[in-house]
């Protein structure tokens, strides 16, 4: 819980993982600046942020571009308060075979994922300096240890985790930890269109994928929502510069 009401972002909340992350941290008692590229997509989780009684705000937004995260930042701090918690986790798929992958595949995999997380982090490090308080999140993935078809994604899945580091070493003596979660497989939106894409039932590809995970199960959001949970807290001041992976078992 929050020692006082601050206020927190999370990149991509309109839906999956992202959403149940924002519930979360509502639910911890932050703010929440519920952000996702269209505004109006993210209603439903600010509607049910509100509905369990916490204060959410939705903000329309593309993390790749430098002036819509400037903008978005400073409304945030405006009308809920200077940002102190983010949570980089907007992410993209444009999975294909190397020899396939066209230069827009990889540039926009690269572009919302690292060059979000850098326009969100610089953009808001500013308040969690002067704060001498931040928390920074940054979703990477178990593809960053690779995985076929994803030469973009698993390449900036790893960058999140160098860049993660770094923060952590830049900006550990102001009071800020930069901490990353690398998730396996979550049930979302994400992982049904990838089933639909190789022609597989989501209901087969769900039990392929838990016959091979330690725990039996596949994961949902909650479950990388309650790690953040835990990144973002007080008392988690002394972990930073961490790559947990949330994945129903070992991975390295
Ligand atoms: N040059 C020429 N030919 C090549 C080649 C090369 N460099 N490399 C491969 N090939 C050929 C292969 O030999 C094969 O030919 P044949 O069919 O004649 O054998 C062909 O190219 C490739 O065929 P595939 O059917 O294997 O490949 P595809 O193009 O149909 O699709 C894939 C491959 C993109 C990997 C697809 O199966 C796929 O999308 N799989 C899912 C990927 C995945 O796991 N994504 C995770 C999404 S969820 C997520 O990302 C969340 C998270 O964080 C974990």
């Amino acid at each position: 819980m929050a020692q006082e009401t601050r206020t927190a972002i999370v990149t991509g909340s309109a839906r999956g993982i992202g959403a149940a992350v924002a519930k979360r941290l509502a639910s911890d008692g932050y703010k929440v600046a519920v952000l996702d590229l269209d505004e109006a997509a993210c209603a439903d989780t600010v509607e049910a942020i509100k509905a369990a009684g916490g204060e959410a705000l939705a903000v329309g937004a593309n993390v790749a571009d430098e002036d819509s995260v400037a903008a978005a930042v400073e409304r945030i701090a405006a009308e809920l308060g200077a940002p102190t918690v983010l949570v980089n986790n907007a992410g993209i798929i444009r999975d294909n075979m190397l020899f396939k992958m066209s230069v827009d595949d990889w540039d926009s995999v690269m572009a919302v994922h690292l060059r979000g997380a850098f326009l969100m982090s610089r953009a808001c490090q500013k308040h969690m300096v002067d704060a001498k308080f931040g928390r920074i999140v940054n979703l990477s993935s178990t593809s960053a240890l690779g995985n076929r078809g994803q030469a973009n994604y698993s390449a900036a899945k790893a960058g999140m985790q160098g860049f993660t580091k770094t923060l952590a070493i830049e900006l550990g003596k102001f009071g800020v930890t930069a901490n990353a979660i690398a998730p396996g497989f979550i049930e979302t939106d994400m992982t049904a269109g990838t089933a639909a894409r190789v022609g597989v039932p989501y209901e087969d590809f769900k039990k392929a994928a838990a016959s091979q995970i330690p725990v039996n199960r596949i994961g949902q959001p909650e479950d990388i929502a309650h790690t953040a949970s835990f990144f973002a807290s007080e008392g988690a001041g002394f972990v930073s510069g961490q790559v947990v992976y949330v994945a129903g078992g070992p991975k390295d």
